[in-house]
């Protein structure tokens, strides 16, 4: 195969939801039907296989949600899918929000009896912010659920973007029988299911005209499914790849992860029409997939993925060029010239060890703690920076040292490693060497951290919370001393030596801002 077809070939998506709408259940149904597990072990209801193979740290286990985001590939019908999964949980928005840097498109799952949740919302503003064509699967139809025209309304409403159904659910009163494709003119009804969605299921289309189904719906059902028919066909927009990749409009689909229905037609569909990687806006200049000079950023990092080897995973999002296992590329960041040796690529559960990779493609290497979060990896002759990644202001601050100081080393060791992660950004504040001032964008975060410091680096740190939620970089070299106002607030220094400031509230910032006209106060830390 050409460079040129294995990046065509190339499908790299995220899937954004609010917590319970069953994203895992969905990745592991896809990864299901692509071949990549064979015994779908999401089911919850299952004690014995409680948890999905995309959780990966024990605290996910114990809090039952998914903290960290996995990457998981599959080949189907010719394509090479590449799944970024993401956290779901609200506190882990940032994490999420990289993680969708890495993406091409996404997948917006809903739930059918709760529609447009807040956590979508959010989500779903990131992916248009930035250009990212949506999809839309309507989840779990085979329960009760609203009325899909509502669905449709309430997406134009709550997001601004226009739904063109693929599908649609066949049913009454919210209690869903099938779904009849758009395309093919063909209804598919719910077959039994004894293996709660463990395995494949047979198909059973037929088309909406045969008698038989007439019989099977009965007549309110079935004309009711042929009003909405035509209600759709006259009054929907009609399906144009233009305006998805505008963001205006999004694909709906309707089924049920649980019970597979509706997965595979989804599948299908969406791998024929999702794009192939897009160019990437780099500081210097558009980067084409098709470019044969390497680049790629870093999304993702994750220490100690597996506690018997103290291991520093760098997850990289491949934007132009072939990688080959061993090359060397220069870090961006450093100046340095890395040698990318051992790439990892994860099937499922399985990590293995790969020879080559295409643009789209996410791979993690070892990293001793060179690279960070947003980083960019290129050919020494094909020097680009990829530069707006996002960074979150920190809205929670803590004040975190080590119970037993005869532990420092390690602590310090910890601190640095989960900051390059991005799971939290550390400051230090001048003359206090035994403790970090740790700002997080939720309170989850100090669990995790905390966890992680006892059972990653063996260090039992004491969290004592501090009464600021708002930090501000300020810009240029100002000597703190000249500042006026900060009575109630403290200046620390971020990983790279930078004067933050951090107080209780915005208006107590406006009060700083306005003593100190001089000064520019910014919410993100400047580029350089
Ligand atoms: P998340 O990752 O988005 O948080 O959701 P997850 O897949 O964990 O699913 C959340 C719950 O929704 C699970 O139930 C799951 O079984 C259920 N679910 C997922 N897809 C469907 C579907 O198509 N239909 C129905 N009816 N339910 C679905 P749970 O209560 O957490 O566990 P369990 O005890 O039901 O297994």
């Amino acid at each position: 195969m050409t460079f040129l077809e294995e990046v065509k070939r190339r499908r790299t998506f995220a899937i954004i939801s609010h917590p319970d709408a069953g994203k895992t259940t969905l990745t592991e149904k896809l990864l299901l039907y692509g071949g990549a597990i064979h015994l779908a072990g999401s089911v919850k209801s299952r004690k014995t296989q409680k948890y999905a193979v995309s959780d990966w740290m024990e605290i996910e286990k114990q809090r039952g949600i998914s903290v960290t985001s996995s990457v998981l590939q599959f080949d189907y019908d010719g394509c090479r899918v590449n799944i970024l999964d993401t956290p779901g949980h609200q506190d882990f928005s940032e994490d999420t929000y990289r993680t969708l840097m890495a993406a091409d498109s996404a997948v917006m799952l809903i739930d059918v009896a709760k529609g447009v949740e807040a956590q979508t919302k959010k989500l779903f503003a990131v992916c248009k912010e930035r250009g990212i064509p949506i999809f839309t699967f309507v989840n779990k139809i085979d329960h009760f659920g609203r009325n899909p025209f509502d669905l449709m309304e309430e997406i134009e409403n709550s997001l601004g973007i226009r739904a063109v159904p693929m599908n649609w659910p066949v049913g009454i009163n919210g209690e869903y029988q099938g779904i009849y494709d758009r395309e093919t003119h063909t209804v598919d009804l719910f077959a039994k299911d004894e293996t709660h969605g463990q395995q494949k299921l047979a198909s059973t289309k037929e088309s909406v005209d045969d008698p038989a189904f007439r019989e099977l719906l009965g007549d309110e059902v079935h004309q009711s499914l042929i009003d909405d028919i035509e209600l759709l066909d006259v009054a929907g927009d009609e399906f144009d790849f233009d305006r998805v990749r505008a963001g205006e409009l999004t694909p709906m689909f309707f089924g049920s992860a649980m019970t597979n229905f509706g997965v595979k037609p989804f599948l299908e569909k969406f791998l024929d029409l999702a794009p192939s990687p897009a160019p990437r806006q780099a500081l210097e200049k558009t980067v084409d997939a098709s470019s044969e000079d390497f680049s790629a950023f870093v999304f993702k990092i994750q220490a100690n993925m597996n506690p018997n080897h103290h291991d520093r995973i760098v997850f990289m999002r491949i934007c132009s060029g072939k990688f080959e296992k061993g090359m060397s590329v220069l870090h961006r960041q450093s100046g340095k010239t890395i040698r990318l040796a051992q790439p990892q690529q994860f099937l499922a559960t399985e990590r293995t060890i790969i020879d080559e990779a295409y643009p789209g493609d996410i791979i993690g290497v070892f990293d001793a703690g060179t690279m960070g979060v947003g980083d960019t990896l290129c050919a020494a002759n094909h020097k680009v920076t990829f530069g707006d990644f996002p960074v979150f202001p920190p809205e929670f601050f803590a004040r975190v040292s080590p119970k037993d100081t005869m532990k420092r080393k390690q602590f310090q060791k910890g601190m640095t490693q989960l900051a390059q992660e991005g799971a939290v950004q550390i400051f230090e504040q001048p003359h206090s060497l035994d403790s970090f001032i740790v700002g997080a964008v939720g309170m989850l975060q100090f669990e995790v951290l905390q966890y992680r410091l006892r059972n990653e680096y063996g260090v039992e740190p004491i969290t004592d919370s501090l009464p600021y939620s708002v930090a501000r970089w300020v810009k240029g070299n100002v000597d703190i001393k000249q500042l006026k106002g900060l009575d109630n607030a403290m200046a620390v220094k971020d990983n790279r030596g930078r004067t933050v400031i951090l107080i209780s509230n915005e208006w107590q910032m406006g009060w700083v801002i306005e003593r100190n006209p001089d000064v520019t106060f910014l919410e993100t830390p400047p580029l350089n």
